[in-house]
């Protein structure tokens, strides 16, 4: 008789992981009372919800400055550009991250770069970035991923040895603190996302954070249609766009902020008895914490698989497998920029990439074996529970070790679809 789910056997675990978005009457009031104020938008900008959300995030990172904006895209592009990135101008990111690091690179008319990350950290390698610096680099995107922010004082040092600017991409790293700074305030800007499942959200929503007040004066008129703030004393004067965000959602931010502490602990907690029981398993390998990061941020928990301490079970049915006894999570979550479908990139749009499609011949091996062959990625709600939620999903990984030989033979929808990148799965549902 067959023990594994995926086989017919009884799941480990049949409820979901707990809800997300976590709501109550804060964000209800919150939003009843913008509804009744009538006062929605964006415009003046920031109003009265954008201001108070504004400042309370810029003081949970330690920043001098908020900008609160539509999405953590456009955030990317506005403090590009804040920096002085144009035409031509190459930028160095990480290729293991989403393609919204790179896009608004070749948006301001510049060229991503890409550079592999660490294998410990997933994050940037600094001395990558090192290696990759030529006459036209002006700018590097640490990515804050996998539980772990990028090695900020390498990044730093050597963003100063060749005089190039920082922008954090802080889009997993609400909260997170580098030697007690907040994710984001080290560089010269901080870029957050607050799209649905991002660790505190509006459904959409974004946020630049900067120390430099020249860099949020630019920012926040690129994003205000041009308009120079009261406080604006540079006078520049440049082309901006309706980047603002609107009353409901900054309204749902405060209330969101609020429980960001308390969840990031949790978390924090969660995770931390979760690495200590997967060390315990053979073939299981947790990305080690960095000393540095004094408070973690974990948008998705992070681990390496080996198939051979699986009887040579591939990942896909190692996942496919873990969903059926009632734990869904992601393999190939990202794939390096340079080969997703979703950077599909026509040199003709962008002038900048005539005769050099630089990515082309791009390998980064570390951010290939992550995508492709050994990391896995479990939802941050995961984490949200009790203790004995994750003893079951320990329980899950040990059942799969223990019943090899079924995981190697079990036929389920479940394994293709697990073996296919994020990008093939969403183009597949498009045909259906
Ligand atoms: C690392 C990273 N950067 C940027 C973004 C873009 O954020 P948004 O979806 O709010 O535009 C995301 C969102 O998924 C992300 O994960």
């Amino acid at each position: 008789m067959s023990r594994l789910a995926i086989n017919g056997g009884t799941p480990v675990r049949t409820q979901g992981y707990p809800a997300w978005p976590v709501f109550d009457d804060r964000e209800r009031q919150a939003v009843a009372q913008v509804l009744e104020s009538g006062n929605w938008g964006g415009y003046p900008f920031p109003n009265c919800q954008a201001k108070i959300f504004a400042d309370r995030f810029a003081g949970a990172h330690n920043a001098r400055f908020a900008i609160p904006v539509a999405n953590g895209t456009v955030t990317i592009e506005a403090a590009l550009r804040a920096i002085g990135v144009g035409p031509g101008d190459e930028v160095i990111v990480p290729a293991f991250t989403f393609e919204a690091t790179a896009s608004p690179v070749l948006q301001v008319g510049a060229i991503p770069v890409f550079v592999d990350v660490l294998p410990e950290s997933y994050c940037l390698d600094p001395a990558a970035v090192e290696s990759a610096i030529g006459p036209r680099t002006r700018a590097v995107i640490p990515v804050h991923l996998a539980m772990n922010m990028a090695d900020m004082d390498a990044v730093m040092q050597v963003a100063a040895r060749h005089g190039l600017k920082v922008i954090e991409d802080c889009a997993h790293a609400h909260g997170a603190k580098w030697r007690g700074k907040g994710a984001g305030s080290i560089g010269e800007a901080g870029s957050f996302s607050m799209q649905t499942t991002k660790l505190m959200t509006a459904g959409e929503g974004g946020a630049i954070i900067t120390n430099n007040q020249e860099v949020f004066e630019l920012c926040q008129s690129y994003v205000n249609c041009g308009r120079a703030s009261e406080t604006d004393k540079f006078g520049h004067r440049i082309l901006g766009f309706n980047y603002r965000i609107t009353e409901f959602q900054a309204a749902i931010l405060v209330a969101q902020l609020e429980r960001l502490p308390g969840q990031n602990r949790l978390r924090e907690a969660r995770a931390a008895y979760l690495s200590r029981q997967l060390a315990e398993v053979d073939g299981l390998e947790v990305l080690p914490r960095d000393d540095r990061l004094t408070s973690q941020a974990i948008y998705r928990y992070v681990f390496k698989y080996r198939a051979e301490a699986f009887g040579g079970a591939d990942r896909s049915r190692f996942l496919a497998a873990l969903e059926a006894e009632g734990f869904a999570c992601e393999g190939a979550f990202y794939e390096p920029v340079y080969r997703s479908a979703l950077f599909e990139i026509d040199p003709e749009k962008f002038p900048q990439l005539e005769g050099r499609l630089p990515w082309a011949r791009v390998r980064c091996p570390v951010a290939e074996k992550a995508a492709y062959v050994e990391s896995i990625w479990i939802p941050h709600e995961a984490l949200l529970g009790s203790e004995n939620d994750i003893d079951a999903l320990v329980e899950a990984i040990r059942k799969l070790q223990a019943n090899t030989g079924e995981l190697l033979t079990a036929h389920n929808p479940l394994i293709e679809s697990k073996s296919m990148s994020r990008a093939g799965r969403a183009n597949k549902a498009k045909q259906k």
